[in-house]
């Protein structure tokens, strides 16, 4: 392409310092240098991690940044080492990395890549190096992605190339909250054919855990919210019961207990809260029950042995246990061939410029997923 080896001009959302208004701007994107992907980004979505991150980020090193970590766009150019991808490919950029070599990456048994941003540079939720400025000043690449812009460039163990006919709009929301969700059912949990399921927490990652319960054959899948709203979104991805644990006068365990005679075989926390941690531990079933923490906070969390002595089992999962590279553009296949939704994700569609009113709709728990449109 004309722009190849070239600093591209372009527009981006900028997010100068916590809990401000996020800013469109002129940036200079670099050229992408070894291993690395300039890619155009079409679409994308905000995440509850960038709404965080903007916030509540405690550590101003974050600051200024390009948010965005759920995308997906067409490469533009790529560096030098760069084989497997070539101007022209359709490509999601991902906020996990799949290095291929690492001690993690060879083993079957974890996702968690050693090259991961994440190991570092967790506290600002950043790479040190970036290839974005705006007006002289370097900005931060968030979770290396930066999909708030039109231009980003990504390290190619950050880069999952799809099919060619992927529709970019809908693929976008599989870089992380869907995918975090459905393989937490699917991989972490190992959901089995006829057991009983219960998901606490029904924004677009606990959604997304019911379809990955329902495609793994569960019989009986319990949606658990303290908003009645999301019921409905619920039953389209396959719940079968919805509790509110607020219309019980005793802990929602234990009206599961007595619903499924003795407790759930599988549970998912989909909500970041270390009491609805403990409340899905505690409605598993003795003996085989697994729990699986899946929101994200930074608190402790508590919970009596024998919760886990009676034999039940405890786990987490980080972006639904999935290799990256690998799994997402399978996932992407599996849209393509009617095997999961995506498109019943989406309850809004904008342009980047009203960045500011996904915001305000993230905030208020009124939107699941708001498309955001780059370039046509
Ligand atoms: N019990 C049950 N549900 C609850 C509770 C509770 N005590 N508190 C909140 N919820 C529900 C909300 O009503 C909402 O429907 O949890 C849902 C959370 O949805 P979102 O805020 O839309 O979050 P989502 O994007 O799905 O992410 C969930 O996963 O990746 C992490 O950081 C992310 O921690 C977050 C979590
Ligand atoms: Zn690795
Ligand atoms: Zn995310």
């Amino acid at each position: 392409m004309a722009t190849a080896g070239k600093v591209i001009k372009c527009r981006a959302v900028i997010a100068w310092e916590p809990n401000a208004p996020l800013m469109m701007e002129e940036i200079e994107v670099a050229p992408p240098q070894e291993g690395e992907i300039r890619i155009k980004i079409v679409a994308t979505c905000m995440c509850h991690t960038d709404l965080f991150h903007l916030l509540e980020a405690k550590d101003k090193r974050g600051f200024p940044t390009v948010l965005g970590h759920e995308g997906a766009g067409v490469v533009e150019s790529v560096g030098p080492g760069v084989t497997d991808f070539k101007p022209g490919d359709k490509v999601i950029p991902l906020a996990a990395t799949q290095c291929g070599e690492c001690r993690f990456c060879k083993s079957p048994k974890a996702n968690l890549c050693d090259r991961n941003w994440i190991n570092k540079y967790v506290d600002f939720m950043s790479y040190p190096t970036t290839r974005f400025t705006c007006r002289g000043q370097p900005i931060l690449q968030f979770m290396g992605t930066s999909t708030f812009s039109e231009y980003t460039v990504t390290n190619q163990i950050a880069v999952a190339k799809i099919h060619d006919d992927a529709p970019l709009d809908r693929v976008c929301l599989l870089g992380c909250g869907i995918a975090t969700g459905y393989g937490a059912a699917v991989n972490t949990a190992g959901v089995t054919p006829g057991s009983v399921c219960a998901v606490f927490g029904l924004g677009a990652v606990g959604l997304a855990a019911v379809m990955g319960c329902k495609n793994a054959g569960a019989s009986r899948i319990f949606a658990v919210d303290i908003n009645e709203k999301k019921f409905e979104k619920a039953k389209i991805f396959g719940a079968t019961d919805f509790l509110n644990p607020k219309a019980y006068n005793k802990p929602i365990s234990e009206v599961l207990a007595e619903m499924t005679n003795g407790g759930v075989d599988f549970s998912l926390e989909c909500v970041g809260n270390t009491e609805v941690m403990r409340s899905a531990l505690e409605s598993c079933v003795k003996g085989w029950g697994v729990s699986v923490m899946v929101g994200y906070t930074d608190a402790d969390f508590s919970a009596k042995p024998i919760q886990l002595i009676s034999g039940k089992t405890w786990k987490g999962s980080l972006l639904g246990g999935y290799k990256v590279k690998d799994a997402i553009p399978k996932l992407v296949q599996d849209y393509m061939a009617g095997k999961i939704k995506l498109d019943e994700f989406i309850t809004h569609k904008m342009d980047l410029e009203e960045i500011n009113d996904t915001v305000k709709l993230m905030k208020t728990g009124q939107c699941i997923r708001c498309i955001l449109n780059i370039s046509k």
